[in-house]
């Protein structure tokens, strides 16, 4: 080990090529980045030729030992012998790391790329320093990337690398991490038993025309949770908990009114619009990502819902994503279809890497999917039709949700929901919610419009949504004027509208028909 405590959280690798770098110098570069906040540095230069190699290094490193940074060389023992520097970084197809300790000795700061469960537990075992956990997302300033595995997949690394004994090695993620998800990773990638100790960036900082202002900026990003972190999953939330809390959150919804911006095709969009308006939250229907920002300002939540993929379709999704992440603002991902074709599953990928889902819900197939598009290759085929048992739905749920640091619903005659610790069964409903189009839909805008108005419980807050939708649709079923789903729409409104108008009364019996049992 490494005699003096390292700082692991900023780890900037440097990257001299023009495209990165532009025409920028790199001493400069490198010493602004310390200047904002960068914590560690490695020299990566895969083409100068080694007297190159050994004189920038050694220029790098009058300016990080004048910082108090350590400063270790990419790939090549002999530069970093010559330049005297703290430490190396190797590949998997650089030196191992064996020859390299023998040559730089114990004090030397190593680090290894780990992409696998297999290397990370190698690189620890060999006495590594640390590990550079990747990669976490597509990028292109490395070429022979080898695979991406996403949060999901360094999630499953840290926690492995405590469950073997190697609890104590210092990590960080490496791959398209910048200001706009280096919150996320930290969040996403930390296990109950070991978290991420920082993140490794090549252009977020080096590409940046003010490299120390963007230093300072990703510094102050890591010293906080994400605006939608989420600390309430170890709040103990029994059944009669949420019987007694629901139905004054229905009321504070009825209150505030808040926007539901639905980011969806145009199917049913009437009856969406109207179940929104029912439970007492504001409508809205914009596909456009640009207003997402001015939308998410507004303190609603957003929906985003697969019904139609296309690059275009994502592409605005994604933008919205971000404006909804970037203030805290809730996000129910609805992903229909998920399994149903590559562009789907594709889609479903691309949106799970591309920002945080408070909530995701959808059906045994497309949580199957979801479970398996993030990294984790087990659960990767979707299939129709139920193929799991009850105890296995609630297995893959509670799994899923604690891999994404979030809540999954798997919708179905018994409702699945966990936040990856508190886990609970629903079997409320009705089966004409089956015969409609547009339940499904629907569901996420009433989980969305509660989470809006409750924020710090999520799972409490989709708890509420459900049990609202489902007994609504029981009491509409009921009712005598419904002979069948054509009259059971409009009386299912006006039940959603009464639940509502009860909770504000302050009459809250209707939740005693909640069939909710913690799993
Ligand atoms: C940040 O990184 C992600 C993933 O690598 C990328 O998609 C996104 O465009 C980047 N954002 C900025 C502002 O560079
Ligand atoms: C919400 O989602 C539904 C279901 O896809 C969609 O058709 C509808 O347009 C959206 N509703 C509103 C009010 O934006």
């Amino acid at each position: 080990m490494a005699p003096m405590a390292v700082d692991y959280s900023l780890y900037l690798v440097t990257d001299s090529t023009p495209a990165i770098l532009g025409d920028k110098d790199l001493v400069a570069v490198v010493k602004a980045a310390v200047e904002g906040g960068a914590t560690i540095v490695q020299y990566r230069d895969k083409t100068s030729d080694t007297a190159e190699l050994v004189r920038v290094a050694k220029q790098l490193h009058q300016v990080t030992k004048a910082a108090g940074v350590p400063f270790l060389i990419n790939d090549r023992v002999d530069v970093a012998l010559a330049a005297g520097v703290e430490g190396v970084h190797v590949g998997q197809d650089d030196m191992d790391l064996k020859t390299a300790r023998k040559l730089l000795g114990p004090d030397a700061i190593i680090g290894i790329t780990a992409n696998s469960l297999e290397e990370a537990l190698d690189a620890a075992g060999d006495g590594a320093d640390y590990l550079g956990i990747g990669t976490v997302f597509a990028t292109p300033t490395k070429e022979n990337t080898k695979s991406i595995i996403g949060t999901a997949g360094v999630r499953d690394i840290l926690s492995d690398l405590h469950l073997c004994g190697f609890g104590g090695i210092q990590t960080v993620a490496i791959g398209g991490i910048n200001a706009s998800n280096v919150q996320r990773v930290m969040y996403q990638c930390a296990s109950p038993t070991k978290d991420l100790d920082g993140v490794a960036v090549v252009s977020a900082i080096i590409a940046s025309q003010d490299p120390k202002a963007a230093a300072h900026n990703l510094r102050d990003l890591l010293s906080r949770p994400p605006p939608f972190a989420f600390t309430a999953h170890h709040v103990q939330l029994s059944r009669n908990d949420i019987i007694a809390r629901v139905p004054t959150i229905i009321a504070r919804m009825a209150s505030r009114k808040p926007l539901c911006h639905n980011m969806t095709n145009l199917v049913v969009q009437n009856f969406a619009a109207n179940v929104a308006l029912a439970i007492g939250a504001s409508p809205i229907m914009s596909n456009n990502g640009l207003e997402a920002g001015d939308l998410a300002a507004l303190g609603g939540a957003l929906v985003v819902n697969m019904g139609t993929t296309t690059p275009d379709i994502r592409s605005n999704h994604l933008k919205a994503l971000a404006a909804y992440n970037a203030v805290g603002g809730p996000v129910v991902f609805d992903p229909v279809g998920a399994g149903a074709t590559q562009q789907r599953r594709e889609g479903v990928k691309a949106l799970m890497a591309g920002g945080y889902f408070d909530v995701i819900k959808g059906n045994e197939g497309e949580i199957r999917t979801v479970s398996g598009a993030h990294g984790v290759k087990q659960h990767g085929v979707d299939s129709g039709a139920s193929q799991l048992t009850l105890k296995d739905r609630i297995t893959l749920v509670k799994a899923t949700a604690e891999r994404e640091s979030n809540v999954v619903l798997m919708s179905g005659v018994i409702d699945v929901i966990s936040d990856g610790v508190r886990t609970f069964t629903i079997s409320n409903g009705h089966k004409y919610l089956g015969e409609i189009t547009g339940s499904g839909c629907t569901l996420g805008t009433t989980i969305a419009s509660v989470l809006a108005v409750e924020r710090e419980d999520k799972l409490l807050a989709a708890v509420a949504g459900i049990l609202m939708y489902e007994i609504a649709s029981e009491r509409a079923a009921g009712r005598d004027d419904v002979k069948g789903p054509g009259t059971f729409v409009p009386a299912f409104i006006d039940e959603l509208y009464r639940i509502r108008e009860e909770c504000v009364r302050g009459d809250g019996t209707w939740i005693e028909a909640a069939k909710l049992e913690s799993a």
